[in-house]
């Protein structure tokens, strides 16, 4: 069930955004060689708390943190842990606030110092590659329009699309539908209309497309080990246009001239 939002739910939701995209921003002021997941972790717990906002992740079906932690290799899901950041790693940071009641969504993967040139550039194509698919969100058009522009510009750039995770609706609850994968045929899927709230989130991987969850029954990774990207917004269509309600501007004025 697709459940239309309000323009004073969408309203509200652009609230929660604007607190998850300042949470990313004081993420990205940690990000840094020596410093802990579990740090990331508590930073953006203590800022979401500070806000009056509520941490959705956290507790979600016995997830541990506030911020799923993907270093390298991670797809998405990994638990905040001892784990010191190392240079040359890449790590996603992937939160969910809900504030009044409503939810947004949001995932930026950064560079830890200098990374090898090939990881910076799938990290690149991965960030083009959602505002390709926020670009094909647009009524009249269908999920699979989405779908297909994430996979066409991943592919013929010679990354592979992570096919068992997807992007998906979200509002009162983090998890809603439809389920937007990011692969498929253009004109196929559910149409979009004016009210929903999609979180678009890519998740492109180096090597194969293949992916393991490991033990823990959460952490998703990469088969081959190799890196793998994750960006995601939370966009709502008002007018037959598609509006983000999270930005990357709070992370951008940290990193200054570093592209990620
Ligand atoms: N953005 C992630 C997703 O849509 C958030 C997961 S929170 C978790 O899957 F608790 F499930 F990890
Ligand atoms: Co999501």
């Amino acid at each position: 069930m697709i459940y239309l939002k309000t323009l004073e739910e969408i309203e509200l939701m652009q609230q929660a955004g604007i607190l998850l995209s300042r949470t990313l921003g004081e993420i990205a002021k940690w990000v840094a060689p020596g410093v802990t997941t579990h740090k990331l972790d508590a930073v953006a717990r203590e800022f979401i708390h500070d806000n009056g906002g509520r941490p959705s992740c956290l507790g979600y079906e016995g997830f541990p943190g506030a911020v799923c932690m993907e270093v390298n290799e991670v797809v998405v899901h990994g638990f905040p842990s001892n784990y010191t950041l190392r240079e040359g790693d890449i790590i996603g940071t992937d939160c969910v606030v809900e504030l009044n009641g409503v939810n947004a969504d949001m995932c930026y993967t950064f560079a830890v110092g200098e990374i090898a040139p090939e990881v910076l550039r799938l990290c690149q194509v991965t960030k083009e590659s959602l505002y390709k698919g926020i670009h094909a969100c647009r009524v009249g058009h269908r999920i699979g329009d989405i779908a297909n522009a994430v996979q066409t510009y991943c592919e013929s750039r010679g990354y592979t699309v992570v096919r068992e995770m997807c992007g998906h609706g979200i509002g009162r609850r983090m998890h809603e539908d439809p389920q937007v994968p990011n692969y498929g045929r253009r004109g196929t899927g559910p149409l979009i209309k004016n009210g929903m709230c999609l979180a678009i989130e890519p998740m492109i991987n180096l090597g194969s497309r293949n992916i393991v969850i490991e033990s823990d029954g959460w952490t998703c990774r990469t088969k081959d080990r190799k890196p793998s990207a994750h960006y995601e917004h939370t966009v709502a269509l008002v007018d037959d246009e598609p509006r983000v309600l999270t930005t990357f501007e709070y992370i951008e004025e940290v990193l200054g001239d570093r592209f990620i």
